[in-house]
This record gives C-alpha cells, structure tokens and sequence, in this order.
C-alpha cells in the first residue's frame, strides 16, 4: 500500500499546500491508477470507512468520480442531494452537517456555490473534509488531476509554459491550477476577455495576454475554461457566436503551440462557444484522459485524509 506521510485533516484549498504533499498525493495516485485496468477493481484499503458526498451544485464528473474513487477503495459511500434533504424544509447547513457526523462519517467530501462553505464545515466537524469546489474560489481535486494529466504527458510540471484561456474571473479551476502549477515550478500565462479578467490577478504571479493566439503561442499546456454563464450578473460578452470568433481554441490558432502541445479542459465544455470540436476530439486533447485520471487523484486524496497520520504521532 501507498505511504500514508499525510498528516492535514482536511483538503480545502491548493493555496497552502506544500510542494511535497503535492508530489505525496501525485505519485499516490500513480500507484493507484492501475486498479481501473484490473478485472475487479478494487482494493481493500478503505473497507469499513464511511464517506459522504453532498453536493450542493450540480455535478457529473467530480460526483461520480469521488464515488467510483471511494467503492474502488472498498469504503462505503453515501451521497446526500441538496434537493432531496431536509434543507428544503429550512434546516440550516450547520444544522444538516452536524446531524450527518452524528452518524459517524470519517471524511465528508462537499461541493457548495458560495466560497468558504467547506472550510466552514472543516472548523465545525471532527471527520476530514474535501472541498468538491466552492463557488468561484477553488476547485483543489480538479487542479490535482490537471497536473497529475500533464505530469504523465510531459513527464515535469517544472519549467513548462501553461496557457489558462476563458473566463478566469468565474473560475475556481483557474484559480487552483494558478496555485499548484506555480508552486510546482511551471510559467502561467492566463487569457481571457477583459471583462471576465480579475483587477490584479498579475499579483499571483502569472502572466496576463488578451489573445488566445498571444497566451497560446510556445505552449506546453492549453487548458481552456468553460463560460460560466451561469455567474455572470450581467452579459460580459456580445454573443456566444462572436466570443467563439474572438477566443475560442480552434485549430488555427493552436497552430502557435509547441508541436506536442496538450489540450486539457475540466468539463462540461461548451463546444463551439471556448473549443471546436475538432480540437477538443483532436490529437493533442487529454480531456478524457483527465476524467479518468481524476478517479486516482481522488482515490489519493480518500485514501490519505482517512488513513493521515496524526501530528506528533
Ligand atoms: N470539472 C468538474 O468539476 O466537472 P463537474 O462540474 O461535472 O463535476
């Protein structure tokens, strides 16, 4: 079985973390990886464990990944939809949380749209949390799997140049990956329209362009982010047809990257509004590879925070 050098309760952020407990959870997920090719796919390291999943977003990747992810380790997995609760008859988050521990989970995995949501249940809570995603601040599992993707493509993440091209101001995938591919030693260029360009963001040390073709150009990585319509107070843009004309990912202008550029994308995407389909379906995209490479990284990420040793130990 893997190391179990893993001492943090929860898992809430990239921002914080340490280079070594990137690498700690990245090759844990590599020794895991291979139980998905096996004919019974699983392992018994989490037999007995209970886990919950609540998911206060809608989700199809990270949802079922955490829960392939935790059967795959033998661990009883329980999710809990918002919709289905007793919240809609008013009782408060704390309130849900707390009546879910008194039946003794030993890590709570939790998707929220307002930032903090999971740290607040981490500082509430004696079982691990996991942030699933929380609002537009931060997606940690997501930028995991992200590098955990380029790491087996490129063999580094260390000195590669990394285009991040969208709606950077809505995105909590953005955001991690800024943290995590800085911390690991890559070159962050981020490019998007300046209406969804967070004021300052030049301060998390990446570089800022105004033109796929400029972020894009030298590449290593091109990591395309979804138009968060859904956040958007007011229209940022004229069209969905012309912000596929003025930013979308097409083949032409890839044509600028390295010539073993890799296309990564979190889902869902939007297929003619931030990628062409020929592109998303091309020889360069990972997209896929990142779906199933993110039932590792979460098998990691279970499989540490359930077994940490704990300080002073
Ligand atoms: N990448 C991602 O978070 O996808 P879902 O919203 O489907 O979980």
């Amino acid at each position: 079985m893997p190391d179990t050098a893993w001492q943090a309760k929860d898992l809430l952020t990239i921002r914080g973390l340490e280079k070594g407990q990137v690498e700690l959870i990245l090759d844990t997920a590599e020794s895991f990886r291979e139980v998905a090719s096996r004919p019974i796919k699983k392992v018994p390291s989490l037999r007995g464990r209970t886990l919950l999943g609540l998911f206060f977003e809608p989700s199809t990747r990270t949802s079922s990944s955490f829960e392939i992810a935790a059967k795959r380790l033998s661990a009883d997995w329980v999710s809990f939809s918002s919709a289905s609760s007793s919240l809609a008859k008013g009782e408060s988050l704390i309130d849900t949380a707390r009546n879910l521990e008194a039946m003794a989970p030993d890590l709570v995995v939790v998707r929220h749209g307002h930032p903090g949501v999971p740290r607040m249940l981490a500082e509430r809570l004696g079982c691990s949390v996991v942030n699933a995603g929380d609002g537009a601040h931060e997606h940690p599992t997501q930028a995991l799997l992200d590098a955990f993707t380029i790491r087996r493509s490129k063999g580094r993440l260390e000195g590669l140049e990394v285009a991040i091209i969208g709606d950077i101001e809505h995105s909590r995938v953005a955001r991690s990956n800024i943290h995590l591919l800085l911390l690991m030693g890559a070159r962050v260029t981020v490019a998007g329209p300046r209406p969804m360009m967070p004021l300052g963001i030049e301060q998390m040390g990446v570089e800022v362009a105004f033109s796929t073709e400029d972020a894009v150009r030298d590449a290593d990585v091109v990591m395309m982010l979804r138009l968060q319509l859904e956040r958007h107070g007011a229209t940022r843009f004229p069209s969905l047809r012309e912000y596929f004309e003025v930013f979308a990912l097409t083949e032409k202008r890839l044509a600028g990257a390295k010539d073993d550029v890799i296309i990564l994308h979190p889902g869902p995407m939007n297929r003619g509004v931030e990628i062409a389909s020929e592109v998303a379906d091309g020889p360069y995209s990972v997209i896929l590879e990142q779906v199933a490479n993110g039932v590792a990284v979460r098998m990691a990420v279970l499989y540490l925070l359930t077994l940490r040793r704990e300080e002073g130990e």
